[in-house]
């Protein structure tokens, strides 16, 4: 992929001010597309966008809650028009919260509908933003981001596992639904990363030693790339898939 890959185009990335939403913000940013950082603290999506104005890039700041419907409407309507831009190209749906190892008793309305909000909520929110755009233009790619949690579950932690599934199910007919005006959907499913979200889960290091055959978690760089390469024209015949990315520690 050159580094010019995504020239012309505009790019959503949610939850950017951080992890793995950073690094695909990063990365689009430095191949190429103008980004919109979306982030529920402003500060940490101003950094970014400060990262890929240094770096050369163009971005611009959507600071906005993906769960709330016209909070992040307006935030990212503003972000395009100072872009001087008309349509969002590429949505990578990355904005999450982690799951704290939580039995089923334990979660209340309360941890549900923040899990669901921010998960599902943001993710069809952000779509419904950008598809009046893809469609005219008969050209888009969405990623949505999963988890292993999503794939093959956990210990515990079930409305995580419930969000991070819903994605699987909303990719798969979103893929079929919208494949009429070229917009491709796929979905990553990462397993352990180095992030906030992990950094502080006792001995995280450690765990990935005996549970990864590669031997490590991962960088959100490397779930970066797949993101980045899933929503380039590249990715020309791919629609409706899962990828995982996890050094090995779930085969399927
Ligand atoms: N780190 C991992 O091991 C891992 C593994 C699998 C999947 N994931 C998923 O990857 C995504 C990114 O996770 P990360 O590890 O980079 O976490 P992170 O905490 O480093 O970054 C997440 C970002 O999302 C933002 N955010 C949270 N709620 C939001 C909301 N309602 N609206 C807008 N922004 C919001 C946070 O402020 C934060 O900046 C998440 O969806 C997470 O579930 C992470």
């Amino acid at each position: 992929m050159s580094s010019g890959a995504f020239d012309g185009k505009i790019a959503l990335v949610t939850g950017a001010g951080s992890g793995i939403g950073r690094a695909c913000a990063m990365l689009l940013g430095a191949r190429g597309a103008a980004v919109i950082v979306n982030d529920l603290n402003a500060e940490t999506a101003q950094a970014t966008v400060e990262a890929i104005r240094a770096a050369g890039g163009r971005a611009e700041v959507a600071p906005a809650n993906v769960a709330r419907r016209d909070e992040v409407t307006a935030a990212v309507n503003a972000a395009l028009a100072a872009l001087g831009g008309e349509i969002i190209d590429v949505l990578v749906n990355n904005a999450g919260v982690g799951s704290r190892r939580m039995p089923i008793e334990d979660i209340d309305d309360d941890a549900l509908d923040r899990m669901l909000g921010v998960h599902v909520k943001g993710a069809f929110h952000c779509a419904q933003i950008v598809l009046a755009g893809m469609k005219q233009r008969k050209a888009g790619k969405i990623v949505n981001i999963s988890s292993a949690m999503g794939t093959v579950g956990g210990r515990s932690g079930s409305h995580y596992a419930a969000a991070k599934g819903a994605l699987l199910g909303m990719t798969r007919t979103w893929a079929r639904e919208l494949a009429k005006w070229n917009i491709h959907v796929n979905v990553v499913a990462p397993g352990g990363v180095f992030t906030a979200a992990t950094a502080t889960i006792p001995n995280y290091a450690d765990e990935a030693r005996t549970r990864v055959p590669i031997g490590r978690f991962g960088q959100p760089e490397e779930i970066a790339a797949l993101v980045v390469f899933l929503a380039s024209d590249e990715a020309s015949y791919i629609t409706g898939q899962t990828v995982s990315a996890n050094g090995g520690e779930f085969i399927h």
